[in-house]
């Protein structure tokens, strides 16, 4: 069986309450870290990873996801048109091409919770496991997360592989955790994962982040989860069914990554990509606000 991923699955059809009134027209997925939307870092990591096909979980409302991500021939023609090629090239080399890239738009038409949206990609997935790429969570690095973790997917025998950080105490209740049984290198070894726990029933510190690395059975698995934290339908709670028979890992990313859910993650994000900029670099300066680390050269 192959242990090579062919798919994305990028659940995008979230209300983004969090970033109201700036989401009240605009996609959260759709706000900048500096010039660059969330999707874009997104759609970047996995084409790096090598996937073949993208599928984008959406919401009628969202439509304007589906015109950034793909190739506009006409906005091309036209930048040409008034000289400036240049940037017609960058934006059609980060788009998506209809003809030569396989990308399809799928409707969540309920929130029923991120299983739920994971689950309506079903019927268009590539054969083998599936990638899942929260664009809310940014992380920057030398390497990309999912090709990093693809890697180590495919030379191992791990079922399940979810990208995970070490966070404080007072912030399990906002992520998937894990509950740990050991340690083999860069991955940590579990038994099962509960969604956003209280501080004092937290299986461990190790909580999960956007990136997950799924055996194909998480779709069954999809089909029959009750709704569980919230109501909803938990990916959290499908994985941790398949941990046993499976196996589940925790993949300790080398890359920073960013909670661009949230204003003070985004201001972060935006202020690491900031000093990497010449302009905003001499603004960070003259305001005293210059980082000392950087993530990426
Ligand atoms: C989702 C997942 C959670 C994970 C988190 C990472 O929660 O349900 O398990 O830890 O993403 O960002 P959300 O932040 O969408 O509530």
């Amino acid at each position: 069986m192959t242990r090579h991923v062919r798919t994305a699955i990028f659940p995008v059809a979230g209300l983004g309450t969090r970033f109201l009134p700036a989401t009240k027209a605009t996609p959260k997925e759709l706000l900048p870290v500096l010039d660059t939307p969330l999707i874009q870092y997104a759609v970047d990591e996995a084409r790096e990873a090598g996937i073949e096909r993208m599928i984008f979980v959406s919401h009628p409302s969202k439509k304007a996801i589906e015109r950034h991500v793909m190739e506009d021939a006409r906005l091309t023609r036209e930048l040409k048109a008034r000289g400036k090629a240049d940037i017609a090239e960058a934006l059609s080399d980060a788009a998506l091409c209809p003809v030569e890239d396989d990308a399809r738009f799928v409707v969540q038409p309920e929130p029923k919770g991120l299983g739920h949206a994971v689950l309506c990609a079903k019927d268009h997935v590539l054969d083998g496991p599936v990638a899942v790429i929260l664009p809310d969570d940014l992380i920057l690095g030398q390497v990309g997360c999912l090709s990093e973790m693809a890697a180590a997917y495919a030379s191992g025998e791990i079922g399940h592989l979810v990208a995970t950080m070490e966070v404080p105490e007072d912030r399990v209740h906002k992520y998937g955790v894990l509950s740990v049984t050991g340690k083999d290198g860069a991955i940590i070894k579990a038994d099962g994962m509960v969604e956003k726990p209280k501080a004092q029933d937290a299986p461990s510190r190790q909580a999960v982040v956007g990136r997950y690395i799924l055996d194909a059975s998480i779709f069954d698995a999809l089909e029959t989860q009750k709704p569980g934290a919230g109501g909803e339908i938990q990916l959290t709670d499908a994985i941790a069914r398949g941990a046993t028979d499976l196996g589940l890992g925790g993949f300790q990313f080398s890359g920073t990554r960013f909670d661009c859910g949230s204003k003070a993650g985004m201001l972060e994000a935006t202020l690491e990509l900031a000093a990497q900029d010449p302009e905003c670099l001499e603004v960070l300066r003259a305001r005293g606000l210059l980082q000392t680390r950087l993530v990426a050269a």
